[in-house]
């Protein structure tokens, strides 16, 4: 087990989805995100969609100005969003897949099969000096393809591994280790997120090589019952837990 504390990154679009679903300013992501920083998150993150559905480019100019923890700007690896990074320079981008094409089978980045249209705009990143994950599946095809594109971090998808159940569970954590194990070998930082609730959280956070966690929906939605801050800091406790930190 290791002792090393692991990042929790809060994902605030589902509070945009509720603000949106009224079309007024509450409640408000930015504002969760200041409470978030408050309840001992050590990130923001959220996701600009193409569409705009939940996150709107004026909550990514206020968690950028007003927020003091940083932004993890998810993102598809279009031009337009590559230039709305280059303009507010958050601490990380993760690109993620939107349109179909450009995902793997089951769901994250296809780095391999998009090497010629990522390379480009993953390196106009890191000009910048923003830290770039790309978003995969645990699997090393893709693993060795973040490396050929220079990718510092992956997180990888844990959505496969929340919706199964049973002895599919355990295979699919045991890929998540190995891919993580990998991850130490080919120098990359990896990061987790994706479907990540209180049930399914600590067999993920005890992963050693695990250094940040990115979690939302769940969060926002168990908001609804205990309080956002609670719902936080109850999560904070697992993960601590799980990696043998006093007090978690
Ligand atoms: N990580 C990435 C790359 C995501 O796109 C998302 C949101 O879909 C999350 C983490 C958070 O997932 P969830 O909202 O299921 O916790």
């Amino acid at each position: 087990m290791s002792t090393r504390r692991i990042r929790l990154g809060v994902n605030v679009d589902h509070v945009a989805t509720v603000r949106n679903a009224r079309g007024g300013h509450h409640p408000d992501p930015v504002r969760a995100a200041a409470l978030a920083a408050e309840a001992g998150a050590d990130g923001i993150t959220a996701h600009l969609r193409e569409d705009r559905r939940h996150i709107v480019d004026a909550d990514i100019e206020r968690l950028v100005r007003e927020v003091p923890l940083p932004l993890n700007f998810e993102m598809a690896a279009t031009d337009e969003m590559v230039a709305i990074a280059l303009r507010h320079k958050p601490h990380a981008a993760c690109i993620v897949p939107e349109r179909r094409e450009e995902r793997t089978t089951e769901g994250g980045l296809d780095a391999a099969g998009q090497h010629n249209h990522l390379a480009p705009r993953v390196a106009r990143l890191r000009e910048a000096g923003i830290r770039v994950s790309l978003f995969i599946e645990p699997d090393r095809r893709q693993l060795d393809a973040a490396v050929a594109l220079g990718a510092p971090v992956v997180e990888l998808h844990t959505g496969r591994y929340c919706e199964l159940e049973g002895g599919a569970r355990t295979a699919e954590l045991e890929r998540l280790r190995k891919a993580a194990a990998t991850c130490g070998t080919l120098g990359l930082e990896c990061h987790m997120g994706h479907g990540l609730s209180y049930d399914n959280v600590e067999a993920v956070a005890a992963i050693p090589e695990v250094m940040e966690l990115n979690i939302g929906h769940f969060l926002v939605g168990e908001a609804i019952f205990i309080g956002w801050k609670e719902s936080l800091t109850h999560m904070r406790r697992l993960m601590d837990k799980a990696r043998g930190i006093n007090g978690g």
